[in-house]
């Protein structure tokens, strides 16, 4: 059942290439149409909503957090991410002009669920992503979407994370495209390579020997940051919870840019900083906080885009990947962090699967 791997994760990581696939199938016609045959927002519900809520628990909120970047770039809605925790129990100020996104691999996450519940009580439209067909997010929504990912047996969480970015950068241009706030060309070059990102994600998958090893020589590390700043830095939040989760690690993400107000402080001689540089247009001031880093003995991984070796001989591995569009970087940059995650927990004899503590589906608040 496991195919071959040695744990449900691994093999969940190597169908990422199949599922992304899968969650795009029929969603992009004549280049740049977006088809979601289960959400029947129109026009002029677009053009009176603002602002958007995306609510969900824990890597299904960390989508969220990419989904926020990428609906205000190319919709130009206000976004709101919220965990459903704090957000049913805020009296978050919602209206009939409110558009409610809710998160959820499994659909049936307590929290979630009354999210949803307290949104639609406010007059709220609720469009779910959700991997499962049935659940009760997917029946109590008004709209679905659905991930095609298959079952996600291991407890944590990685297929239904890349398929729920999918869905939102689908959503966001469903959006904007209805909105008139982007360009087609600019939105046949996102649907280009969004539809590349199988090919591209089965190429990263190549790096696990070399993350294995890494682990290898890592694992005994007490502390591990995670840094990026726009739309890397809510990959390093995915990237942390996942070495957290399964490896007992700690760990922390941060937005590259606080670093001097407080978390500098904790960078020592051979502190693990896992660095994420795929923005192009932030390279520059990422460049600086990881120099910031290196200066203070700090033993820096990196990835950057193909193509741009400028982080060579400053830290102390670059990984890179495939060169795509910095705004679907997300997508594929997640699947080594994933793997390193993994190959630590592996390492440090960690029950991966099935991590002390946790449930896979969460649904008791
Ligand atoms: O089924 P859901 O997507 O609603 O679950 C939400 C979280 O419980 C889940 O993503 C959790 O954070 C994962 N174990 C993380 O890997």
């Amino acid at each position: 059942e496991k195919g071959g791997y040695e744990h449900f994760m691994l093999k969940e990581i190597h169908e990422q290439p199949n599922a992304i696939k899968d969650t795009l199938r029929g969603r992009i016609v004549n280049d740049n149409e977006i088809v979601l045959d289960k959400v029947n927002i129109t026009k002029d519900e677009i053009d009176k909503i603002d602002k958007i809520f995306i609510v969900a628990c824990g890597t299904a909120y960390h989508a969220g957090v990419v989904g926020k970047y990428v609906i205000e770039k190319f919709a130009r809605i206000p976004v709101e991410v919220d965990i459903a925790s704090e957000f049913r129990y805020r009296e978050p100020i919602i209206n009939k002009n409110t558009l409610t996104i809710v998160v959820s691999q499994s659909g049936e996450t307590a929290d979630t669920i009354a999210a949803l519940k307290e949104a639609k009580r406010n007059g709220s439209k609720v469009i779910a992503i959700t991997n499962v067909v049935g659940s009760s997010i997917s029946r109590e929504a008004d709209d679905v979407i659905y991930t095609w990912a298959g079952p996600e047996i291991a407890v944590a969480s990685t297929k239904a994370y890349t398929t729920q970015l999918v869905a939102l950068y689908l959503i966001a241009l469903d959006l904007a495209l209805k909105k008139g706030t982007i360009d087609k060309e600019y939105a046949k070059a996102i649907c280009d390579e969004l539809k590349q990102l199988p090919d591209k994600a089965k190429h990263i998958l190549d790096y696990k020997d070399e993350l294995q090893e890494f682990a290898a020589n890592h694992f005994n590390s007490k502390d591990v940051f995670y840094l990026g700043r726009g739309l890397d830095y809510a990959v390093a939040m995915e990237g942390s919870l996942k070495l957290k989760e399964i490896s007992y690690i700690h760990s922390e993400a941060y937005a590259a840019g606080e670093l001097k107000h407080g978390t500098l402080a904790l960078i020592e001689d051979g502190t693990l900083v896992i660095a994420l540089a795929t923005q192009e247009h932030l390279f520059e001031k990422m460049l600086s906080n990881i120099r910031e880093v290196t200066t203070r003995g700090g033993y820096v991984l990196a990835f950057a885009m193909k193509g741009n070796n400028q982080l060579e001989g400053i830290v102390e591995k670059v990984l890179y990947i495939p060169k795509t569009m910095e705004e679907v970087a997300p997508i594929i940059t997640v699947i080594p962090l994933q793997l390193l995650a993994y190959y630590m927990a592996v390492e440090k004899g960690c029950d991966v699967d099935k991590p002390r503590n946790l449930a896979k589906s969460v649904t008791v608040e």
